[in-house]
């Protein structure tokens, strides 16, 4: 693992966005692994700043996201496809046809896990990007007794339902399942960029990167990766650097 501390957010995303970027200029044709969530914010506004400088162009590119909320529809603005074309597909040369998001409508879950990890066997991901839950999850992979290889449906963790409530107005709203990519699929991709940013994540960041690996923890599995880039501001790598 190479742990990288920046100064701030604004810092942390650069260097997120100069290891995405350097993908898409060797290989337009890459396949990014995307995250929502607030921390890769930053990341999204610089790629889009770089693409529209003329710097990138995402119209080869296939983009895979972690995961999606179940039973919320994808044009309902709390849908993480909504949150994806929001802060970055429509503000670039993204095609429809190379986004590719779990479908949290599917009415057959099991089928869409299969087609989804179909899909992710077809377009082995370059770069992955990663945020960590103060649980310790990545995707929505949540903490439990092993890890599971592919894509899957899960019930979100309670700290997990009241991190999110803050896009829902109140924890009630917050839908309690989800669809994730497993964390084999996060295993494949050739490189994982975990970002993570602020105080609240020093804890369990340190957790992941020095404690035992665990299912408990799932980011702890990521020490078993060869190319992971942990990128984090310097409130957030407190514990570790
Ligand atoms: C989102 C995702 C989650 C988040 C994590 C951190 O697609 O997969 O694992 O990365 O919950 O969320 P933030 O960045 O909002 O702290």
């Amino acid at each position: 693992m190479r742990i990288y501390k920046a100064a701030d957010y604004a810092a942390m995303s650069k260097l997120a966005s100069d290891v995405v970027a350097a993908a898409v200029i060797k290989d337009p044709c890459c396949a990014l692994g995307l995250a929502t969530g607030s921390t890769p914010l930053g990341l999204y506004a610089s790629l889009v700043a770089r693409y529209e400088a003329g710097e990138l162009d995402f119209s080869r590119t296939v983009f895979v996201n972690l995961d999606e909320y179940i039973g919320v529809a994808a044009d309902d603005p709390n849908s993480y496809c909504s949150f994806m074309q929001r802060h970055f597909f429509s503000a670039v040369n993204a095609r429809s046809v190379n986004i590719n998001i779990p479908n949290g409508m599917a009415d057959d879950t099991a089928a869409e896990c299969r087609r989804y990890d179909e899909l992710l066997e077809a377009h082995p991901v370059d770069v992955q990007v990663l945020g960590i839950g103060h649980d310790g999850h990545i995707g929505f992979n949540e903490p439990g007794d092993a890890f599971v290889p592919g894509t899957h449906a899960v019930e979100l963790d309670a700290r997990t339902i009241s991190a999110n409530a803050r896009f829902f107005g109140a924890e009630e709203n917050v839908p309690r399942r989800a669809l994730t990519m497993g964390i084999g699929s996060i295993m494949r991709a050739r490189t994982i960029l975990l970002l993570a940013y602020g105080a609240d994540k020093a804890e369990i960041l340190a957790r992941a990167i020095r404690g035992p690996v665990t299912p408990h923890v799932p980011a702890s599995v990521l020490q078993l990766h060869a190319d992971v880039r942990v990128i984090g501001d310097a409130t957030a790598l407190a514990e570790l650097i």
